[in-house]
C-alpha cells in the first residue's frame, strides 16, 4: 500500500509489523524500518532507554521528532510506569500537520490509546511547550541540530537521525559531545545505529557502550551510559 503525503516529498507506506513509516524522498530514506516502525520504536526507544525510568521526574531528547511515533510511544508506555516526563525533540524539517494526523491516525494502534485532543498535540503546534497531560509535557522545536545549543540536562537521549551514509555530520563527534555533555551522570543514549565510528565517538565522550541485539531485520543496536562519576555542564 502507498499513500502519497505532500511536504517534504514523503510519502506513506505499511511496514512489516502492520505499522506506517514514511519515506523521504529527498533523503532516501525511511523514518523507521521497513521491517516494522512500531516495533523498532519500542525496542530500542522504549525498551533500551525509557524503562530504565519508573516513577521518576525525567528530561528526554530527541534528535528527529519525524512522524512523533516515539514521543507517542513513551507516552503510552509511560502510563504504566509513572515518569513525569519533559519531552523535548528537536527537528529542521517538520513534515505538514495533515500529514502528521494522517500518519497517527492510519497506525491505529497508536492512535487508539491516545484520545483525540492528545492526539493533536503531537502532530501540531510548535516551539512552545505543550502539557499534554500531568505528567506529560512536550517540547518540538524547529532547528538544525548542527546549530542546536542545549539549554537542559537530560536523563535520555533517543537519537535518531538520519543514517550515517546520507547525514555524517549529524553523526560527528563534535555534535555528538553537545549533548553528550548535557546527558546527567548514568543518562542514558540510545539509537539504532551500531556502526564502528558511532560507537568510537561515543566511547570518546566517556560514554560506556553497549552493543544489543537489534529488532527484526537489524543484529545490533547501541544503548550507551554515562558515567556515574561524570560531569554535566
Ligand atoms: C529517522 S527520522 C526520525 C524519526 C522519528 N524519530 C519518528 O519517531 O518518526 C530522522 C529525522 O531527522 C530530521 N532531520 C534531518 N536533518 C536534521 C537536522 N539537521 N536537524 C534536525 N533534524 C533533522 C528529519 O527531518 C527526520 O524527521
Amino acid at each position: 500500500m502507498l499513500y502519497i503525503c505532500n511536504a517534504m516529498k514523503t510519502k506513506l507506506i505499511g511496514t512489516n509489523d502492520g505499522s506506517f513509516t514514511l519515506t523521504n524522498e529527498y533523503f532516501g530514506e525511511t523514518y523507521h524500518s521497513i521491517n516494522g516502525a512500531v516495533s523498532e520504536s519500542v525496542h530500542i526507544f522504549i525498551n533500551l532507554g525509557l524503562r530504565n525510568f519508573k516513577n521518576s521526574e525525567i528530561n528526554i531528547l530527541e534528535i528527529g521528532y519525524g512522524t512523533g511515533l516515539n514521543a507517542m510511544l513513551t507516552y503510552i508506555e509511560n502510563i504504566q510506569l509513572g515518569n513525569v516526563i519533559k519531552y523535548h525533540s528537536i527537528e529542521k524539517y517538520p513534515i505538514d500537520d495533515a500529514d502528521f494526523m494522517e500518519y497517527a491516525a492510519r497506525n491505529t494502534q497508536i492512535s487508539e490509546k491516545i484520545e483525540g485532543k492528545t492526539l493533536k498535540d503531537f502532530c501540531i503546534g510548535w516551539d512552545k511547550e505543550i502539557e499534554t497531560s500531568n505528567n506529560f509535557k512536550l517540547y518540538k522545536q524547529v532547528v538544525d541540530f548542527n546549530e542546536f545549543i542545549p539549554s537542559n540536562n537530560y536523563d535520555l537521549i533517543y537519537f535518531d537521525a538520519f543514517s550515517p551514509e546520507t547525514q555524517p555530520e549529524m553523526w560527528s563527534e563534535e555534535n555528538l559531545r553537545k549533548i553528550i555533555d548535557r546527558l546527567v551522570p548514568d543518562g542514558f543514549f540510545v539509537t539504532y545505529c551500531s556502526k564502528g565510528i558511532v560507537k568510537q565517538a561515543l566511547r570518546n565522550l566517556g560514554m560506556t557502550v553497549r552493543r544489543m541485539p537489534g529488532p527484526a531485520g537489524k543484529r545490533h543496536v547501541l544503548q550507551a551510559q554515562k558515567s556515574s562519576q561524570s560531569n554535566i555542564l
